[in-house]
């Protein structure tokens, strides 16, 4: 690959705008992503050609291909000032994804500063990952009590058998209250949260306002904390680096809000759905008791972060059979080189370890999800899908799996629902039910879920209009 890197391009050969593209968020991709893959695959190759919401980019295909881009940082940058079409105005002022990409944070940054700020969100976050660090293991029995709390809450609301939403009711206020502990949030913040970053993250038409609150809320949080310490991920951020301003830690934990709500919720649920829908090597490693090579098998068959966020050729070179220019946009897809992994895996001449190992749901190469941010990731996961396991007797997916609604977004694929038929274990308590006339106290986990679900039911789709808490 990197032969080729120095190579001229043929003067005649065409470039990204002059090829036509076909979009890539269609209902087709919602549907079934594997289909449109492997279509561009044959009448590309491993790289090819697509339109997001309007703006052409390389979407690269091949496991090979994704791996030199995601390794290679002196050829693929980060920085967004290396995008030409950015550079030159091309862009609509209006593209819904240019909020999350103006974010100037970490995943933005390249060489020193970006291993400056490494080294930060590495010392700020380790001493969680730690399960022997007073902080690890407060925050691991945080996690199993508010999975505890919400089964709990299903108990009392549905009863031991029924009917759950296991998006609405379970993952989604269990990864915001984890944020909430993690970040020191006062409780205010996590409405705000969830709403904005869905909005930011779905490219729709008001990401840019859902971005600029999401932003404020965060670096409002970012000065409380410096006001007022605690054990807590910002508050460590800026003992790690006192020399942030409090602008740029909103930056820093709106990006790491979104992966820890965002991404290792949709973890959650497609390890769940995996699971569910009886995937026999995810149930194998279950039965053989072992969460962590179960979380890496649903990572296989469905990475979180399908498509990962741009990297721009510094230089013109070849990529697969095209040639990228220099200041072109590639994406490259975890989800589609993963197809190579799953063929390669299920040859007689591989054992079947090498699909977990090398699969690329963490990314790889220098912006691949930090190991301190990983064990944190995987603890919470393992935790949540384990708790559902210990409490229900039985759960079964009331939908066909191919009729499932998937969020299927240009970076995350994630499921807006998980609905199943459940039975609870004898032993699972319902959560008490408060009395409303009773003045609350302390934020209870039980009492920040339920107003979380609240939020979360209007955010759903079908939920009406003029129920929406924002404009
Ligand atoms: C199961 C859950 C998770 C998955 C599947 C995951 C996946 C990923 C992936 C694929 C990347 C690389 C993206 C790219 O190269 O474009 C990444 C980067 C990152 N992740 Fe994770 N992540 C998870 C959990 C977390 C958590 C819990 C945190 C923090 C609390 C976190 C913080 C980060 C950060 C800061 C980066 C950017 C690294 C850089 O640019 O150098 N992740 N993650």
């Amino acid at each position: 690959m990197e032969a080729h890197s120095h190579a001229t391009p043929p003067a005649d050969g065409p470039t990204l705008g002059s090829l036509p593209v076909e979009p890539l968020l269609t209902a087709e991709f919602d549907v079934d992503p594997g289909a449109v893959y492997e279509r561009l695959r044959s009448t590309y190759g491993p790289v090819a050609p697509v339109g997001l919401m309007g703006v052409p980019v390389w979407l690269v295909l091949g496991y090979t291909e994704v791996t030199e881009v995601l390794r290679n940082e002196s050829l693929w940058r980060r920085d967004i000032r290396y995008w030409r079409a950015r550079a030159e105005g091309r862009l609509p002022r209006d593209w819904p994804l240019l909020a999350g990409y103006e974010v100037r944070q970490m995943m933005f940054m390249d060489d020193d500063e970006h291993l400056g700020a490494r080294r930060t969100h590495h010392s700020a976050l380790s001493p969680f990952q730690d399960a022997r660090s007073p902080e690890g293991w407060q925050l691991r029995a945080a996690v199993a009590r508010y999975a505890d709390e919400l089964v709990g809450m299903l108990a009392a609301e549905s009863g031991s058998v029924g009917f759950a939403d296991l998006g609405a009711q379970y993952t989604r206020p269990l990864l915001l209250m984890v944020t909430t502990k993690l970040f020191g949030c006062p409780v205010e913040l996590g409405d705000e949260l969830v709403m904005d970053l869905w909005r930011m993250l779905d490219g729709g038409p008001d990401s840019g306002p859902a971005t600029a609150r999401a932003l404020g809320a965060f670096t409002r949080l970012a000065a409380h904390r410096r006001a007022r310490p605690g054990d807590d991920l910002t508050s460590y951020m800026l003992l790690a680096d006192p020399g942030l301003s409090d602008e740029q830690l909103g930056r820093e934990l709106f990006m790491n809000a979104v992966y820890l709500n965002d991404i290792t919720g949709n973890m959650v649920l497609n390890t769940l759905l995996e699971v569910l829908r009886g995937n026999a090597t995810v149930r194998r490693s279950l039965s053989a008791g072992q969460l962590g090579e179960t979380v890496n098998r649903a990572a296989l068959a469905n990475p979180p972060v399908a498509n990962m966020c741009f990297r721009f050729a510094a230089r013109d070179v070849r990529l697969g059979e095209v040639w990228v220019r220099a200041g072109d946009a590639v994406s490259p897809s975890a989800a589609a080189a993963h197809h190579d992994l799953l063929a390669i895996s299920s040859s007689h001449l591989v054992g079947s370890t090498v699909s977990t190992r090398a699969h690329l749901g963490w990314g790889a190469g220098p912006h691949q999800c930090p190991s301190a941010a990983r064990e944190l990731g995987g603890m919470i996961v393992a935790t949540a899908v384990g708790r559902v396991l210990d409490h229900f007797a039985r759960a079964e997916l009331t939908l066909p799996p191919d009729q499932l609604p998937w969020r299927s977004g240009p970076v995350v694929r994630g499921l807006r629902l998980l609905p199943v038929r459940y039975e609870l274990r004898a032993g699972v308590l319902p959560a008490q039910r408060r009395d409303p006339a009773e003045p609350s106290t302390a934020p209870t986990a039980d009492g920040y879920a339920r107003r979380l679900l609240t939020v979360l039911r209007r955010l759903m789709p079908g939920g009406k209009e003029e129920d929406r808490v924002l404009p």
